[in-house]
């Protein structure tokens, strides 16, 4: 599910620069994730939703040239997207599997101190990617406050969720079909 990996730190001008750019995105959001949340209703198969959910973060995410292109020298040139990503305004992000990728080569510039959380189903039930997975049908098998500046893989297409955010979490996220 989770592991950590040996690859270089960011330098500090590009993650000055990814502050800078997330800062901007913070007054003009592309989405949130309760518009995301509306999409997975409108086109896969989930389960219901409560798009009002109390604490519920808003999940904001881009590309960069800068950081594509750095990773690209420095790191891998097989991914299949980069993007920045963050949550920001709530202090969790519902269980899901993520949508079109399987695995995630993940970097957090800031961690707001959050869990990242991987479940099992208590029962054997289907689950549709991009869709909010109710708390009482999954367990948590694997709880990890993951370190600041560390290159790490996730199994994005097992369910996971983030937990007890304190502020805004900043990563960026190299996809992998
Ligand atoms: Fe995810």
């Amino acid at each position: 599910m989770f592991k950590y990996l040996d690859y270089p730190a960011i330098p500090k001008e590009l993650e000055q620069h990814i502050f800078d750019a997330v800062l901007q995105h913070q007054t003009d959001k592309i989405f949130t994730a309760s518009e995301n949340i509306n999409k997975a209703v409108t086109e896969t198969y989930g389960t219901t939703l409560n798009i009002n959910v109390d604490g519920l973060a808003n999940m904001g995410i881009f590309k960069d040239d800068l950081v594509t292109n750095w990773i690209y020298k420095n790191i891998t040139k097989s991914f299949n997207g980069v993007h920045v990503q963050y949550f920001e305004n709530g202090n969790f992000f519902f269980p899901h599997v993520d949508l079109l990728r399987s695995k995630a080569l993940n970097y957090l510039l800031s961690t707001a101190n959050a869990e990242t959380i991987f479940y099992e189903t208590i029962e054997n039930i289907e689950i549709k990617p991009n869709s909010m997975i109710p708390y009482d049908s999954i367990k948590p098998v694997f709880k990890k406050v993951i370190d600041q500046y560390r290159w790490h893989e996730l199994e994005v297409d097992k369910i996971h969720s983030v937990e007890n955010i304190n502020g805004i979490r900043i990563a960026i996220t190299v996809s992998f079909i």
